[in-house]
């Protein structure tokens, strides 16, 4: 059994941080853009319902898993694999896990760094007064004429990386923990004060409401369940490694199955709740539900442009998802960060700077994906951009997500498992039975009806 209690790579100060850094990674973009346009575009309600299925059902146990895994393991993902591999005698072979990990962490950043970039540079255009009282067909060119201008959105896509490189070169707890310290009570402040406006301002508070959990079966279909749970893994920043590197730095002694439902209440409910500050914001302004990834950069715009005070609070909302990305992206350097660090001698600084330039790199074929590089398709006519989101999360994280809980329940050694859950004992053979048949089953049953 490894018996470490500090990784080498600094421990966050308190299980409080643990949760914010792991709240942090979770909440972002995949919250305030992907989930509110996913419900959209799948039938509000019922694919919400089968979004909360698959959180509480494959979602939190492979989140208690990563982050037993990693407490156990105290180093990045690809060496804690290794490490509890050898401890139990299997084979070396099941670091996969952090290899594939890596490698979805480079694609997700790839065009998570450009979508940042687009909500970033929406922060100065909107308190700027551009999208006052715009038009439907004008909030639309204007968002085109921007993503179809190479320099702008490899600028702030840039920007955003450079970002990201500089909090991670200040190491795990000037870094990290100082970032989500701050940034993570402002994001809730923030939302919460757009759920008052939206709510107050709009009159459609019930009406958002009602589509968000009203189930219209009619409108769900087998691909929206693949996207259900595709979503659950990428909300919860599960299957690559992410969660796995943070829970390298949580102290011992605190509940990893509380811990993990604190983190997984916290991200769903932001999901929530963006829901509820986008949808009354659509419907109030009479604008389409099912408007796809443009909903957060042209249908709200024209919706703040509407309405009274929305230069500011559009403004305000565009710096909390900017602040909900970063505590995101940081977390999704974080595996590749450690590994250099454990394997070179470059130190912190240069590592970050290593790795995220590769991401950077990456990010240049998804920010080309709208203008010079359109119709680079790959397969079935999407393009590069297309490709990264689908292949990291429709496929890398929901493999990675089995894998890791099938180490966590089936391989790793009882006394390992003892050590890291002995708060939480009474838990052990409902997350056991939960990562051993049910979450797998589910994840390879949704992979089967996709495929045929
Ligand atoms: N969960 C984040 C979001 O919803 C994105 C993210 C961060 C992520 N780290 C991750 C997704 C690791 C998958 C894996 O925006």
């Amino acid at each position: 059994m490894l018996n470490r209690t500090e990784s080498n790579h600094g421990m966050w100060s308190s299980r409080l941080m643990f949760i914010l850094a792991a709240a942090g990674s979770a909440v972002g973009l995949g919250n305030i853009w992907r989930f509110p346009y996913l419900a959209g575009e799948n039938g509000g309600g019922v694919f919400v319902l089968a979004y909360l299925v698959c959180i509480g059902f494959i979602g939190l146990p492979i989140l208690i898993s990563e982050i037993l895994l990693g407490r156990a393991g105290r180093q990045s993902p690809i060496g804690a694999m290794v490490a509890l591999a050898d401890s139990v005698g299997v084979s070396r072979r099941w670091s996969v896990i952090g290899w594939m990990g890596a490698l979805a962490g480079f694609m997700i950043l790839s065009f998570y760094g450009v979508i940042a970039g687009w909500a970033m540079a929406y922060v100065p255009s909107t308190l700027s007064g551009t999208f006052v009282s715009i038009s439907a067909i004008e909030a639309e060119r204007s968002f085109e004429a921007f993503i179809s201008d190479p320099w702008q959105v490899v600028g702030w896509q840039s920007l955003f990386m450079l970002l990201t490189i500089f909090i991670a070169a200040r190491g795990v707890g000037r870094g990290l923990e100082t970032t989500v310290r701050y940034l993570m009570p402002a994001l809730f402040g923030l939302l919460i004060l757009l759920l008052v406006y939206s709510a107050v301002t709009t009159g459609e508070f019930i009406a958002g409401l009602t589509f968000l959990f009203q189930p219209d079966f009619s409108r769900f279909n087998t691909d929206s369940l693949i996207t259900a749970m595709g979503q659950a893994f990428f909300t919860l920043s599960l299957g690559m490694g992410a969660i796995m590197a943070y829970g390298a730095y949580m102290p011992k002694g605190s509940s990893i199955v509380g811990t993990a439902t604190t983190i997984a209440l916290l991200d769903t409910t932001v999901a929530l709740m963006s829901g509820m500050v986008i949808f009354p914001l659509v419907f109030a302004n009479g604008l389409e539900s099912s408007a796809g990834p443009g909903l957060m950069f042209i249908t709200l715009p024209i919706a703040f442009g509407q309405m009274a005070g929305g230069q500011i609070f559009g403004t305000l909302f565009f710096v909390l998802v900017t602040f909900a990305a970063i505590t995101s992206s940081i977390s999704l350097l974080e595996p590749a960060v450690a590994w250099v660090v454990e394997k070179t001698k470059l130190g912190r600084a240069r590592s970050a700077m290593l790795v995220g330039v590769i991401a950077w790199a990456l990010g240049l074929g998804s920010a080309f994906s709208f203008n010079i590089g359109s119709d680079w398709t790959i397969a079935n006519g999407m393009t590069f951009f297309d490709t990264m989101d689908y292949v990291s999360n429709n496929i890398l994280l929901p493999l990675g997500g089995i894998l890791i809980a099938v180490f966590a329940s089936w391989r790793l050694g009882q006394d390992q498992l003892l050590n890291e859950m002995s708060e939480d004992r009474a838990w052990i053979p409902v997350w056991r039975f939960l990562t051993r048949f049910l979450a797998p089953a589910g994840v390879l049953i949704v992979f089967v009806v996709t495929i045929f």
